[in-house]
């Protein structure tokens, strides 16, 4: 097992009726700034209750935040949080809405004229933020519950990640009855994207870390258990709070405790919804497959005890086909055709801008712009 040092500050307020636990967690002198996205939450009651539950304090509403958050409309949020002498950001939505909460706690503190400056170092020059809370209404990203967040910049069509302690949430609601009202593409791609993020921390090499492993593994299994139900009856409480709290599990940093981590998958398809506007659990179906395939030496141990503890195969090949016939059963595609992109015109792109960047990937550093190109390739 590997060093490592671990540390969620977050508190989570998980079940139906807990968003009324958010007044007694924001300070009252603070004025809050309630940021949303595309006006969901106004239809699924979530609106009126935070509403309710700040009653007592001074807020600004700022709606409008995009899936895959601009840079752009984040800037305009962050003057709002100067002028109105903002202390406390509420980020009332999906993994979206929370990226922005962290881009913006951070702009806002930030002493540099150029915001993008934190997005270029990833966040290592974040030296303060606003605190933050958040009502999280789509399980995916695992954002609730960690300190990272990816912003897109319309102008320049970058989609780039950063990370920081200073961002985790100071508390998170989980109130899985927000999400019935989900449309099924969005929870499909939520169950995605959290499958994805556990095997971002579990797909490389073995450490001698069988309880990170097992633990990972008993996420995915949950996921793909819950996957079925979930999409065909998405009141079911039970199957909702199950694939919510799978979500959190799944990137809230303690799987990848100790642990060797991948991440290419992410920061090839970051780029793949910068250039064509794919959803992100789109773009992470065609390149994970693809990752694998194309490291199946250094991955084989792994992928091989993947498929056999999950799965039931044998090699690793058979546990890649596993995986995208999981993607296939949840109506996920995994192929550049299914969208109609030119796959050699897509490596070329991503191969240019990995080139400009002087980026390489992957847990052991040879993820680079020709090896992503060369994936990419693989996926017509
Ligand atoms: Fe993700």
């Amino acid at each position: 097992m590997q060093n490592f040092t671990y540390k969620n500050p977050t508190e989570i307020l998980f079940g139906k009726g807990m968003i009324s636990g958010i007044a007694e967690r924001i300070p009252k002198e603070k004025g809050v700034l309630f940021l949303y996205g595309g006006g969901s939450i106004r239809k699924n009651g979530v609106y009126e209750q935070v509403r309710v539950a700040l009653k007592g304090h001074r807020f600004t509403e700022f709606s409008g935040i995009e899936p895959n958050p601009l840079y752009e409309t984040c800037l305009r949020a962050v003057e709002i949080v100067k002028k109105e002498k903002i202390g406390f950001i509420l980020a009332v939505g999906g993994g979206s809405v929370l990226d922005a909460a962290k881009f913006i706690a951070a702009a806002a503190c930030f002493q540099q004229s150029d915001a993008w400056a934190i997005l270029r170092e990833h966040g290592a020059n974040v030296k303060d933020a606003l605190p933050i809370g958040t009502v999280l209404t789509l399980p995916a990203t695992g954002s609730e519950a960690n300190g990272n967040a990816v912003i897109s910049r319309k102008a320049t069509q970058e989609k780039l990640p950063f990370y920081s302690p200073r961002v985790f949430p100071q508390f998170s609601v989980l109130d899985p009855e927000t999400t019935f009202s989900l449309p099924l593409k969005q929870v499909r791609n939520g169950i995605v994207d959290a499958f994805v993020h556990v095997m971002e921390q579990y797909m490389t090499y073995p450490v001698q870390a069988p309880l990170q492993d097992r633990m990972a593994e008993s996420v995915l299994q949950t996921l793909i258990e819950v996957a079925p139900v979930t999409l065909k009856k998405p009141k079911d409480y039970a199957a909702r709070a199950t694939f919510m709290w799978s979500a959190t599990m799944a990137l809230n940093t303690l799987i990848g405790c100790g642990v060797p981590q991948d991440w290419s998958s992410h920061m090839i398809a970051h780029e793949l919804t910068a250039f064509y506007g794919l959803d992100h659990a789109e773009t992470l179906a065609i390149v994970l497959p693809g990752v694998w395939q194309y490291k199946l030496t250094a991955k084989k141990k792994k992928l091989e005890q993947y498929g056999k503890r999950i799965w039931g195969v044998k090699t690793a090949k058979e546990a890649i086909l596993k995986t995208e016939a999981f993607f296939h059963s949840l109506k996920m595609p995994t192929r550049f055709g299914d969208y109609q992109i030119a796959v050699n015109e897509a490596a070329g792109k991503v191969r240019e801008r990995f080139s400009e960047r002087d980026s390489v990937f992957g847990e052991h550093k040879d993820i680079t712009p020709d090896a992503a190109a060369k994936i990419l390739a693989s996926r017509a």
